[in-house]
């Protein structure tokens, strides 16, 4: 069993890239675990309040289930062409202290995905991506890319992903499990 980890990057109730996700963990693809994580408590990032508190709860059970994972989704909105602050701060939060660092990212896979109504996919939040995961030494897979453009659309009133869309997200789940366990 290849054990994923969805993380969405939206706090929102109707998130789009939630969904996306809980719609991959419908498909029950054999062999693949998927479970999904969201980023809400995580506090804006302070480097006082680190030094004050440590690090928090909500980020240190996040980094527990990215540790139990074989490999991390990272499911982004784009905001403004760029990645939304509330995903970057749980980024910049998880890769502190830099001790602890290298155990959670250094050659774990990771793979990006993105839903937006617009018609570009968070092509552009996605390749923002790619120099993030790059400092951070993650083994970033590039055989396959989900950008769901007009994802309103692609979703019906069960939240159920309509075929294409569907299809698509199972063939990418598929290799990126197949990837993380090579
Ligand atoms: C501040 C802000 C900036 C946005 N900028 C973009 C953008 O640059 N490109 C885009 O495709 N969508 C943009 N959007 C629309 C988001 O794609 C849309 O709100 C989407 O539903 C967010 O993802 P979620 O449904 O997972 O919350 C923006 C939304 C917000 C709130």
């Amino acid at each position: 069993m290849v054990k994923l980890l969805g993380i969405s990057g939206s706090l929102r109730k109707q998130s789009l890239n939630t969904a996306l996700l809980h719609a991959g963990q419908a498909l029950e693809l054999p062999g693949v675990e998927l479970s999904v994580a969201t980023l809400h408590g995580i506090p804006l990032y302070d480097g006082d309040l680190e030094q004050a508190s440590g690090i928090p709860a909500e980020v240190t059970a996040l980094k527990q289930k990215i540790l139990a994972s074989d490999g991390v989704i990272l499911a982004t909105p784009e905001y403004n062409h760029g990645i939304p602050g509330v995903f970057k701060n749980a980024i910049d939060w998880l890769s502190r202290p830099p001790a602890e660092m290298a155990a959670l990212f250094q050659n774990r896979p990771f793979a990006l995905i993105g839903a937006t109504p617009s018609g570009f996919g968070t092509a552009l939040s996605q390749d923002a991506w790619l120099s993030v995961l790059h400092a951070l030494g993650t083994r970033t897979w590039a055989g396959g890319s989900l950008l769901l453009s007009r994802a309103p659309q692609a979703f019906d009133d069960q939240g159920r992903l309509t075929d294409e869309p569907r299809q698509n997200l199972q063939k990418f789940l598929q290799g990126f499990a197949k990837f993380a366990q090579s």
